[in-house]
C-alpha cells in the first residue's frame, strides 16, 4: 500500500478489492480517504470509484460480512452506500461528468478511471489508490496531487471555470479545504473563483451552510473566513459580516474594522474551544455594530445598545443560514446579548449584587461567556491587553466567591408564580408576573434575604399595595 491503513482498514479494503476481482471490474478507493491518509489526517469514511456498476460492486462486499450490512442505493446516480460498524463506505461508477452530489441532472456517463479523476474538484482530492490485483496499493495520480499535498496547494484538474461551474458549491470547498489544512489556492483557481462567485446562488442554503462551520471549525478560521471576504462570496452568503467590514474616519477620528477584529476574536476563541456554537457567537458578538454606529460630535464613533441589537439579529441570521432555530440559538443570542457584561465590572467598587446578576443572567454559560470576553481583547497594544487581562482575571475570581457564597447560578426565586396564584386566589395574569420580579429584583439587589421567608414577606407586601390579602 502506498498509504498508510489500520489493521480493519486494511481488511475492509481488501474485502472490497476481493468482491470487485470476482466481477472482474477494476476498483479504486480514492477522493478524501486517500488525501487524508498522505495527511495523516483520521478518516471515518472512504469513497470507493470502480469502472463497471457501483451498486453491484456494493451489494457483492455487503454479502462477504457477517452480518449482511444493509446497502443503501440511488439507482439514478448510481452511488451506493454501506457502513460497517463506524466506517462508511461509498461506492460509485467511474463518470464522464461533474460528482454533484445527487444533483439534479442524474444522467450518468460511464467513463474511464482518468476522465473520472478529470472531473473531480482538486487535484488532491482526485488521487486513486488500486485495489486490483497486479498494481494492488499502488498509486494513481495523473495530476500532481502528491505534489500539491507536499506543496500544501489547492488546484482544480481542470480549468478552473470548467471545474467550478460543475458544480460551484467547489469554490466553498476550495476556502474551506485552505482553512482546514493551512493550504494556499493556487492564483489561477482563485482567479477562477473570483470570477465566478455568482454562481454560488444556486448552491442549498444547506450546503452552503454545511461548508461555512466546516471553516468556522477549522484551526484558524479567520483564513477560511477573509477569503470568503476577498473572493466577493461573503458578500452573497452573509452580508451582514461584510458590513462589520472597513473603518470611518470624521475629523480624525476613526474606529477599529471590525469585520477583521471579529475575525481575531474567532481565532482567539479557537484556540479555546471547539465547540461550534461558542465560535457562531464570536463570529457574532459584534454583528449589532453597522446598524447601531453613529458619531458623537466631540465623542467619536460610538456602538450603544449593539449587543441587544446584535441579540435580536441572532435568529433571523439563524433561518437565513437554516442554523437550528433551537437551544443552540438561544444560546448564541444570550452570549451576544451578555458579551460586554463581565468587562463591565472590571471597574472598581462593583458591588455583589451586579455580580450576582451576571451569574444569574448567564447561568451555566458563565464559563463560554467569560471565554468569550477574554478573546475579545485584541488590542494592538500589549500593555492594555495585559491590564485588561488582569481585571478580568479578578471578576473571575469575585465571580467564584460569589457563587461559593450565594449558589446564584442555576438559582430560581424561593416563590413560584403558582404559589402566588395559590395564596391570593389569583388567576395567571400580569400581577402575579410583576410579584414574582420584585421579589427576584430584591434577592438581586440584595434587599432581601434570599429565603422562603423574607420572599414570602415581600410577597405579602407587595400583594397588599393592590388590596390583595392571603385567603385563609
Ligand atoms: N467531490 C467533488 N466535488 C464536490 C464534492 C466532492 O469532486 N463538490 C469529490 C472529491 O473527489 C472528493 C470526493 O468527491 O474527495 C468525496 O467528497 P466528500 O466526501 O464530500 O469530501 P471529502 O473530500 O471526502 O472531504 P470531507 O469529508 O472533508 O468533505
Amino acid at each position: 500500500m502506498d498509504i498508510n491503513c489500520t489493521e480493519k482498514e486494511l481488511f475492509l479494503l481488501k474485502k472490497i478489492a476481493h468482491a470487485a476481482a470476482d466481477l472482474q471490474m477494476p476498483c479504486f478507493v480514492i477522493g478524501g480517504f486517500v488525501r487524508d491518509k498522505l495527511l495523516d489526517r483520521p478518516t471515518k469514511d472512504a469513497d470507493i470509484v470502480c469502472v463497471g456498476d457501483g451498486i453491484d460492486l456494493a451489494h457483492r462486499v455487503a454479502e462477504r460480512f457477517q452480518p449482511k450490512p444493509q446497502v443503501a442505493f440511488y439507482k439514478n446516480f448510481g452511488t451506493a452506500a454501506l457502513r460497517i460498524d463506524d466506517f462508511e463506505i461509498e461506492f460509485v461508477g467511474a463518470r464522464k461528468e461533474s460528482y454533484r452530489y445527487h444533483s439534479r441532472n442524474p444522467e450518468v456517463a460511464p467513463g474511464t478511471l482518468e476522465e473520472d479523476q478529470l472531473r473531480r474538484d482538486f487535484t488532491i482530492n482526485a488521487m486513486a489508490i488500486s485495489l486490483n490485483q497486479p498494481d494492488y496499493g499502488r498509486l494513481v495520480d495523473p495530476f500532481g496531487g502528491q505534489k500539491d499535498l507536499a506543496d500544501r496547494i489547492i488546484r482544480t484538474p481542470l480549468e478552473p471555470g470548467q471545474t467550478f461551474s460543475d458544480d460551484p458549491l467547489r469554490m466553498l470547498r476550495a476556502i474551506r479545504f485552505a482553512s482546514q489544512l493551512g493550504f494556499q489556492i493556487d492564483p489561477h483557481t482563485w482567479e477562477g473563483i473570483c470570477l465566478h462567485v455568482d454562481r454560488i446562488k444556486i448552491i442549498s442554503q444547506e450546503r452552503i451552510t454545511e461548508e461555512l462551520n466546516k471553516i468556522l471549525l477549522s484551526r484558524k478560521p479567520s483564513v477560511g473566513l477573509d477569503l470568503l471576504y476577498q473572493s466577493g462570496i461573503l458578500h452573497i452568503i452573509f452580508p451582514q459580516m461584510v458590513d462589520l467590514a472597513g473603518a470611518e474616519y470624521i475629523d480624525g477620528m476613526g474606529h477599529k474594522d471590525n469585520f477583521y477584529h471579529t475575525l481575531q476574536v474567532i481565532d482567539n476563541i479557537s484556540s479555546n474551544t471547539d465547540d461550534l456554537w461558542l465560535r457562531w457567537a464570536a463570529l457574532l458578538h459584534d454583528i449589532g455594530k453597522p446598524p447601531t454606529k453613529k458619531f458623537e460630535q466631540g465623542h467619536g464613533w460610538t456602538f450603544h445598545g449593539h449587543e441587544v441589537v446584535g441579540g435580536r439579529m441572532v435568529p433571523r441570521i439563524f433561518t437565513r443560514l437554516k442554523l437550528p432555530q433551537n437551544e443552540k440559538m438561544r444560546y448564541v443570542r444570550k452570549l451576544v446579548e451578555l458579551h460586554l457584561r463581565p468587562i463591565s465590572l472590571t471597574k472598581e467598587n462593583i458591588t455583589d449584587s451586579a455580580i450576582r446578576r451576571l451569574l444569574f443572567d448567564a447561568g451555566d454559560d458563565i464559563e463560554d461567556l467569560m471565554m468569550l470576553c477574554s478573546a475579545d481583547i485584541t488590542s494592538k497594544n500589549k500593555f492594555k491587553v495585559k491590564r485588561y487581562l488582569e481585571n478580568f482575571n479578578m471578576v473571575r475570581q469575585r465571580l467564584a466567591e460569589v457563587e461559593e457564597k450565594d449558589r446564584m447560578r442555576n438559582w430560581q426565586p424561593p416563590i413560584t408564580g403558582e404559589l402566588i396564584m395559590e395564596v391570593f386566589s389569583l388567576p395567571p395574569g400580569k400581577l402575579v408576573g410583576e410579584i414574582k420580579n420584585a421579589i427576584r429584583e430584591a434577592i438581586l439587589d440584595g434587599d432581601i434575604e434570599n429565603s422562603y421567608e423574607a420572599a414570602y414577606g415581600l410577597m405579602v407586601k407587595k400583594a397588599a399595595q393592590h388590596n390583595l390579602h392571603p385567603i385563609q
